[in-house]
């Protein structure tokens, strides 16, 4: 078997331990050879659980680690670039947690220097490998819902007033419920219904101290969009809706509309979509097909878990793969940066409360 390919997890909290390492232990292909938190209980806790003893507070020394191929960076949002860039510059493979950057010029900049590198760049968002998001994407693509007429999102929970740590902080977050929840449902846009070009967005904020630290970061978020195609989407996120739960319990809803039919993806179902037929009266449960459940190639096993967090994994897989197969990783910084693009623009639509253009990536 030809050697593994060294990965160093750099932010080692809640999602490095909930998606990131199990996702790693199932690639044959891939071996953690480095942990870096800054926190010596984080790092301990992530010991624990994966067993890996070489460990750094400082993620510029764990990229240089001679056995580190590639880096998975799952930290605050306001380290993603220079880790990034440090490790590009060190000729190591990156994936970034989402958002990747803290501005679209940020997240441009991580592009260029990646493809300039020749190195594979993954933008962790996850739930492109919900198996339904894989299926509607691909119905969608194969003109199954005829002229596509509408795109839209809906993520909503209930986190009340509760601290969130660097996330309430825009200094180290950027932003708040766009950033965090709305940029995966962004990409799903992107992906479905091609490239926004124009917007206009709300983004307001309820609470102003949380767990009893202050918070300056949006809450609620809307947008309006116009499509390179000749779609509009309509996109809500929110943390205040009181009462509905949260993760995978509350509402994550994905729809489209065209000429010919409507598909609806939400997470909580993630091997079914549901499906209107031109006259049609309602939607009907579609199972998602055998060969749309994983990505092709991934060893997890689709009967193992719970089906609502083992997709994580196959992003990890994705990654490994393409490092191994010398090919372009998907969804990569190309489509953080088209992301970032749309939140930027969406920032400035709420600040000057007028149509915005979204740059093309
Ligand atoms: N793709 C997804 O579905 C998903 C879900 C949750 C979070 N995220 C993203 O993952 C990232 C991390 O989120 P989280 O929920 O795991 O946060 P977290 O706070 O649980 O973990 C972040 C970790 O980074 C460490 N850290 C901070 N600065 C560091 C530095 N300079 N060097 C090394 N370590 C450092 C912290 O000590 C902490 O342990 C964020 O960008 C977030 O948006 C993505």
């Amino acid at each position: 078997m030809a050697k593994k390919i060294g990965v160093a997890m750099i932010g080692c909290g809640g999602i490095a331990l909930a998606n990131h390492l199990p996702g790693l232990a199932l690639c044959p292909q891939a071996k953690v050879v480095a942990l870096c938190d800054s926190n010596p209980a984080t790092l301990d806790r992530a010991v624990q659980q994966s067993g890996v003893t070489t460990t750094f507070s400082d993620p510029f020394e764990a990229i240089t680690h001679p056995e580190v191929d590639a880096v998975i960076i799952a930290t605050p949002n306001v380290v993603h670039a220079p880790i990034a860039h440090a490790a590009i510059k060190a000729g190591k493979h990156v994936m970034s947690e989402k958002p990747i950057a803290m501005s679209f010029p940020e997240a441009l900049g991580m592009l260029k220097a990646a493809d300039q590198a020749g190195v594979r760049h993954l933008t962790a968002f996850t739930y492109r490998f919900v198996p339904a998001m894989r299926y509607m994407s691909h119905l969608v693509s194969k003109g199954h819902i005829g002229t596509p007429y509408h795109f839209r999102a809906q993520r909503f929970q209930d986190w009340g007033d509760r601290n969130l740590a660097w996330r309430q902080i825009k200094a180290l977050a950027a932003t708040g419920e766009l950033g965090d929840m709305l940029s995966h449902r962004i990409d799903f846009a992107h992906l479905l219904m091609g490239n926004m070009t124009r917007l206009v967005a709300r983004l307001r904020q309820y609470v102003m101290t949380r767990g009893g630290q202050p918070s300056d970061l949006d809450d609620w978020v809307s947008i309006i969009a116009d499509f390179s195609s000749g779609a509009t989407g309509v996109l809500e996120s929110t943390k205040l809706a009181t009462g509905r739960g949260e993760g995978g319990k509350s509402p994550d809803v994905c729809e489209v509309n065209g000429s010919e039919g409507t598909l609806v993806y939400q997470v909580g179902r993630p091997n079914e979509i549901q499906v209107g037929r031109k006259g049609g009266s309602g939607l009907e449960i579609v199972a998602v097909p055998e060969e749309f459940l994983k990505v092709p190639g991934s060893p997890r096993d689709v009967r193992s878990g719970d089906p609502v967090v083992t997709f994580r994994y196959d992003q990890n897989f994705e990654f490994i793969d393409a490092i191994a197969n010398d090919r372009p990783a998907s969804p990569s910084f190309a489509d953080g940066a088209r992301c970032q693009a749309v939140m930027d623009a969406a920032v400035r639509s709420d600040a000057e409360k007028k149509w915005v253009d979204v740059p093309v990536v």
